[in-house]
């Protein structure tokens, strides 16, 4: 599904700034990964460049085996849209449309026709528990409800990948739960390949494999198996080897 190969970043600038150093990441189709390391490690920077927002000094990108960052500037946009969902931490809605009107916006970018949109809506509603808030603005639904709205406008054109950039980073830990738990299950019954980037060791946990990152470089990874709460203890144990600045653990919730 995606391969990351020796890709390096550097920000360009007054003064050059190293972020990435020849990462090798390769993530199969249907897994969930998980992406952690201390603030400034290069999570977001990783994340930017497979979103094809950002591009690589040196290395190579490959989504289903081809480079989008290739891609003619109108056809990327194509791409991105139909085949990369994501999610971030301030949920990014447009808050002078409804929640229905937010969850269709991919759809109504590719010109579907209304009678789909309308149809997939209910469907995805009804999956996350938001059927009842979609007339609604987005100032009038909770944190846990705005987030889940956007797990739906990141699944509702069935992308290949979501990526989501500390999804649960603005919630309560039941909110953070159940947002989880909607994308362990999307990523289970879709089939749809997912990348998180967090510093949050519950939601981590939740992931088939968790990738740590340090100082730009690749640190080391570790696997589930079948029992989540050994898997959160492992994870734990890992970001205390791997150090950072203090307030990662700061978040832990159990
Ligand atoms: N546009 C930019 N220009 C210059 N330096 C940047 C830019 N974006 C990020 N950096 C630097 O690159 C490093 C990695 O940043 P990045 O945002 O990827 O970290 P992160 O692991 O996501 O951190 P956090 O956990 O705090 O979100 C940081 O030192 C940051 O200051
Ligand atoms: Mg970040």
């Amino acid at each position: 599904m995606l391969q990351v190969k020796q890709v390096s970043k550097i920000y360009e600038g007054k003064i050059a700034y190293r972020a990435l150093t020849d990462i090798d990441l390769t993530i199969e189709d249907g897994e969930f990964v998980g992406i952690m390391g201390p603030s400034g490690s290069g999570k977001t920077t990783l994340l930017n460049m497979i979103a094809t927002i950002d591009e690589p000094t040196t290395g190579q990108i490959l989504i289903d085996g081809s480079n989008p960052h290739q891609l003619r500037k109108d056809d990327l946009a194509k791409f991105r849209r139909r085949e990369l969902g994501f999610v971030f931490q301030d949920f990014n809605l447009l808050h002078t449309l409804t929640v229905e009107e937010n969850i269709v916006l991919p759809l109504t970018l590719d010109g579907k026709k209304v009678k789909v949109m309308k149809q997939k809506v209910q469907e995805i509603a009804a999956k996350l528990g938001i059927a009842d808030i979609l007339k609604k603005r987005t100032y009038e639904i909770s944190g846990g409800q705005a987030q889940r709205v956007a797990v739906a406008r990141a699944m509702i054109h069935s992308p290949k990948l979501v990526l989501a950039d500390e999804p649960t980073g603005n919630l309560d830990s039941k909110s953070s739960k159940d947002v989880m738990g909607m994308l362990e299950s999307i990523n289970k019954k879709e089939d749809a390949t997912m990348m998180l980037v967090t510093h949050d060791p519950q939601a981590a946990s939740y992931c088939n494999r968790v990738v740590f990152i340090r100082d730009g470089k690749f640190y080391s990874e570790i696997h589930r198996g079948d029992n989540r709460q050994a898997f959160f203890q492992k994870i734990i144990d890992t970001l205390s080897l791997l150090g950072g600045d203090g307030n990662d653990l700061s978040q832990v919730r159990v």
